[in-house]
Parts: C-alpha cells; structure tokens; sequence
C-alpha cells in the first residue's frame, strides 16, 4: 500500500451522514426529491423569497441540532486517520453538517459552508448560530437588518477555499472520495486532478457514483461499515 509519509484528501459528501440520520441529496429518499434547488438553493431563490430560503434551512439546523444526531463510525475512524497517519489528513466536506468535527477532526475544510454560520450579505461577518433565522435578525457587526445568509454555497457560487484544496491534491499520495454521486463540481473533478497529481483514488460509497470509472480502486457498502475497514488496512494492513 502506500508509503506511510504521503498526505491523504479525503473528500466526504452527504453519504458518510446518511448513518447518522441526515438525509442525502439525491437519493431516492433524498432532499432533492421533494423540493426543487432554484426554489432553495441559489442566490435568486434568496433574493424572491427568502423567506422560503430562511424556512429549509432553519427546518435543517434544527434536525442537526434537536434531532438526536451524532457522528457515526464512518465519521470515526477518518478522525483517528487524522491523528494516526504520519503523513497528515485533510478532510475537505462538501456536508454542511458538524459531524466530522464533532467525532473529533481538526484539519477540516467546509469547501460549502456550514449550518451552523450564518454571514451578513453587507458586510461579510460570519457568526455561529444554532436557532433559527429570520429577516428581522440584524447583524451584530454592521447592524443592518434583513441581510443575514445562512453561511453555505449555494448553486452558482464559487465553493470556499479552492486554491487550498486544490495545492492539498495536487500533493497527495492517496485521495478517497466518500459518500458523494459525483454530481456536482468542482467537488466532482478533484479525483482527476488527483490521478494528474499521481495519487492512488479510492471510491468509498454505496454504489458507483457517476466518476466511478476513474477511481483505481472502488469499496461498495455502507460508510460506517467500509470506512473503518480501510482505514485499519491503511494504518496497519499489509503493503499491496
Ligand atoms: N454510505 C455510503 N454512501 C452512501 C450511503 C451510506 N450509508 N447512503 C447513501 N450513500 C451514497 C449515495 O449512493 C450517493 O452516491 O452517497 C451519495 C450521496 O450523493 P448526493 O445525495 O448527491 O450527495 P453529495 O454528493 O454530497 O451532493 C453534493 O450537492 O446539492 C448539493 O450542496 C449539496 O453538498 C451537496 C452536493
């Protein structure tokens, strides 16, 4: 297997939660299949009403918060890779959840931004927030009031800290992509740039996503299952 000194990317979508209770995107089951991304998802949709805009993610944040959730073991064992693996982990999420932090990751990337922030459109401040938001909520640096944003990227917005991540891969050894369709980009792309960068590409997912052909190698099953597992093989399995 890999030498033991090169930096891993794990790249995490909304599959690595589905365990623990949140749902996915686009599954059957999923949040797409019952209300449509230009009504919630997209500046426009903030800017028509963002009531509407307001109401999805405060139904969120309190299911994140109020719903019984907890990181799982998927969630886990990336955060013992993290503080196990001498060659050094970052985990770049496209979940705007806080379960990797909360099973204890540190070197983390929100590349869609976080729940639990929320930012003023005026003046860029970014707060932690666990209630729910409303129009009425001013912003306690520039004071106006109206112009809070849930703290994610929504469709047609540039995802956050892209020259970082894209330096992380670009010198990684080993790049595993987890829980993610493969759908949306730039997050979709990275396991091309990482076969550019000479990295060996893991898939970790339920079934194949839609990239699934450019993985080298591909574990099916469910997270909290396979991701334990590998990270075991990678700390301490045999070389193959
Ligand atoms: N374990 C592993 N994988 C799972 C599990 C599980 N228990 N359950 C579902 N999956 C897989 C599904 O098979 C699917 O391939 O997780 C993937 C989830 O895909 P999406 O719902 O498309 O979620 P994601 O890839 O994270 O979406 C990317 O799209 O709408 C946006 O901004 C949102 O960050 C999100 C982005």
């Amino acid at each position: 297997m890999t030498g033991k000194d090169a930096p891993i990317v794990v790249l995490t979508g909304a599959g690595i939660s589905k365990e623990s209770g949140l749902a996915t995107f686009r599954d059957a089951d999923g949040i797409w299949a019952t209300v449509r991304i230009k009504d919630v998802a997209t500046p426009d949709a903030y800017r028509r009403d963002p009531k509407r805009v307001y109401e999805f993610y405060n139904a969120r944040r309190q299911g994140l918060v109020g719903g019984n959730i907890r990181p799982n073991a998927a969630h886990g064992a990336l955060a013992r890779l993290e503080r196990e693996w001498p060659g050094g982990v970052l985990t770049v999420t496209q979940n705007i959840d806080d379960l990797h932090e909360r099973a204890g990751a540190k070197n983390l990337i929100h590349m869609h931004g976080e729940l639990l922030k929320i930012r003023c459109d005026v003046c860029g401040n970014v707060v932690a927030w666990r209630d729910d938001l409303g129009i009425e909520d001013a912003c306690a640096a520039c004071n106006t009031a109206g112009r809070m944003r849930p703290h994610v990227v929504w469709f047609g917005e540039m995802p956050f800290e892209m020259e970082r991540i894209e330096r992380a891969i670009s010198a990684a050894g080993v790049f595993m992509s987890i829980g993610t369709s493969g759908n949306v980009y730039p997050a979709a792309g990275f396991v091309m740039l990482a076969r550019q960068a000479g990295a060996r590409t893991v898939e970790l997912n339920l079934e194949p996503s839609e990239g699934a052909t450019l993985f080298e190698e591909k574990i099916y099953g469910p997270a909290s299952q396979v991701v334990p597992v590998y990270v075991e093989r990678l700390l301490h399995g045999a070389g193959d």
